[in-house]
């Protein structure tokens, strides 16, 4: 996994043409759990994840096409973790996180809400939000290799997303790497914007980081934006 950046990072942080101010708490990587102070339910995993987007299954006639095709989207659960590690590590090579740090993020409880992906009974991808007041972060988001290009990845963060403003967030933040532009070009579909470069953010390959940010996603445009995006993928 990524090694987490030095409390005064933010100092290295270059403004890339939006003065939105990083947080302070800002510490991990988007592909590192951010240390959100978390409340927990009473048995311990979360317990406010929902199924993404309304709820809704993918529309009969997108299944049809097989584009959207009978992918189901899940709560992770602590017993999704063996898989979810497998494919944690064929998608992010040395970059993986270990078990200890999804079960870390699943006992962060209402503060996370992380979801699966799942095709024939078999996970194609997950991705994670975290919540502290106002504030939310992409933790994670990976899709297999075999799966990409269907609207998966959309679906999930368009989900993310919609979680992320029940909560009443009003902004979400993530890091990814510079030389990404699949994941950068999903990012900005959906609003997000750079603020900076983190040089030599990833170790140990020295990589550069952007911090994306998505401002005033709580308002009902950003909302119908993510029902288009949603849409767009589904047809
Ligand atoms: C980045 C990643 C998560 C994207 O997953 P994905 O499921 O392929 O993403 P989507 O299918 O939602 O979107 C990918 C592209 O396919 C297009 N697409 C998806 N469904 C479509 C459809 N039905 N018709 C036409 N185009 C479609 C999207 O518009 C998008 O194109 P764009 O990037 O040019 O805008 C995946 O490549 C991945 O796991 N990469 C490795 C891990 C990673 O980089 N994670 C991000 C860390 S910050």
């Amino acid at each position: 996994m990524n090694s987490p950046i030095p409390p005064d990072d933010t100092d290295n942080l270059q403004q890339t043409g939006n003065n939105v101010p990083i947080t302070d708490d800002v510490r991990l990587d988007a592909r590192s759990p951010r240390d959100v102070a978390a409340p927990r339910d009473a048995d311990g995993v979360p317990g406010d994840v929902s199924v993404p987007g309304n709820g809704a299954a993918p529309a009969a006639d997108a299944v049809r096409r097989g584009q959207v095709g009978q992918v189901v989207f899940e709560p992770l659960r602590w017993w999704h973790l063996g898989d979810i590690v497998v494919l944690e590590r064929k998608i992010f090579a040395e970059d993986a996180w270990t078990p200890e740090l999804f079960w870390s993020e699943l006992a962060q409880g209402a503060a996370r809400h992380y979801l699966t992906a799942v095709r024939d009974d078999q996970i194609i991808g997950y991705g994670g939000l975290a919540v502290h007041d106002d504030e939310s972060y992409i933790q994670t988001l990976g899709v297999a290799a075999d799966a990409r290009g269907r609207g998966v990845a959309t679906r999930l963060l368009v989900a993310l997303l919609r979680h992320a403003r029940t909560r009443d967030a009003r902004r979400c933040e993530l890091e990814v790497r510079t030389d990404n532009a699949v994941a950068q070009s999903l990012y900005r579909r959906l609003g997000f914007v750079e603020l900076g470069v983190r040089r030599g953010y990833y170790q140990p390959s020295g990589a550069d980081a952007y911090v994306m940010s998505a401002d005033r996603i709580h308002t009902g445009d950003y909302g119908r934006m993510l029902d288009a995006a949603e849409q767009a993928v589904s047809r």
